[in-house]
């Protein structure tokens, strides 16, 4: 009797996908006559394949999908605004619904602010048609944007959005606000329990707006009106040129100016 070692090796999820993944080799003899392959050894071993999350500066990942509003391609759906991509973890939850709701009040605010809002999660379309009836219901609003619908993860992956270690179904509540140039200007991760604070989101994009324009840094629980911090790279004996309003020298490395775009 003749006998060929066979080795087979079985991926439990595609490895190319983030997060720690499972191997299985199998060593199989191949009876040569009857053409049968029987397992004998199994070896398994986990491989850690590192997450590489999304940053601050990255180019936020392209993507074509289906949303509420119609097949889109991101990029070209960000034109040259800016963008927020928020995710939920489901349809048909208590936390999301109340978040969907409050964004759809909040859109003349984003509208003023040049700003262009969208939804994902791993629900289907039909699924988020149906809880947009819910959503306007109980929320007193009219969801006026797109909600991405994600069945096959897709962009769930391009943006990390699935943390197996709190949920291995369901996307976290994440937030990026990307600009027009279609780089990440932030991210902020909440877990499921928590419904994000979205004055705080309108907050951010008016520190970005403003200091994408001016050389100025807003400190701690700055709003829109306050007075900014002049940036580091700016001399002091500059400071009359660039900021004519006036400023406060606290420390030499700490100086205060009215918002210049005010
Ligand atoms: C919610 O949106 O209410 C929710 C979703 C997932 C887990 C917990 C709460």
């Amino acid at each position: 009797m003749e006998f060929n070692f066979v080795l087979v090796h079985n991926l439990k999820q595609n490895v190319e996908s983030k997060g720690t993944k499972s191997i299985y080799w199998y060593v199989r003899i191949k009876d040569k006559y009857k053409g049968l392959c029987l397992p004998i050894l199994a070896i398994s071993f986990t491989l850690n394949v590192n997450t590489m999350s999304l940053r601050l500066g990255d180019i936020a990942p392209d993507f074509t999908a289906e949303t509420t509003e119609g097949k889109i391609n991101f990029h070209e759906w960000i034109g040259d605004k800016w963008a927020i991509l928020f995710s939920h973890p489901a349809d048909y939850t208590p936390v999301c619904t109340t978040e969907l709701g409050a964004v759809a009040k909040y859109k003349p605010e984003f509208d003023k602010r040049n700003v262009k809002v969208i939804a994902v999660s791993v629900d289907p379309l039909d699924s988020h048609q149906g809880w947009v009836k819910d959503i306007n219901e109980t929320q007193n609003c009219n969801v006026n944007y797109p909600i991405i619908a994600d069945p096959d993860r897709k962009v769930a992956e391009l943006y990390d959005l699935i943390h197996p270690n709190a949920n291995d179904k369901f996307t976290v509540r994440s937030v990026f606000i990307i600009g027009p140039d279609k780089k990440i200007k932030l991210t902020i991760t909440y877990p499921a329990s928590t419904g994000r604070n979205f004055d705080e989101i309108l907050r951010v994009i008016d520190s970005l707006q403003l200091t994408a324009n001016y050389s100025v840094a807003t400190p701690a629980n700055w709003k829109d009106g306050e007075d900014v911090v002049v940036a580091p790279a700016i001399k002091t004996e500059d400071i009359p040129g660039r900021f004519p309003k006036g400023f406060k020298e606290i420390k030499p490395y700490l100086r205060l100016t009215p918002q210049p775009n005010k």
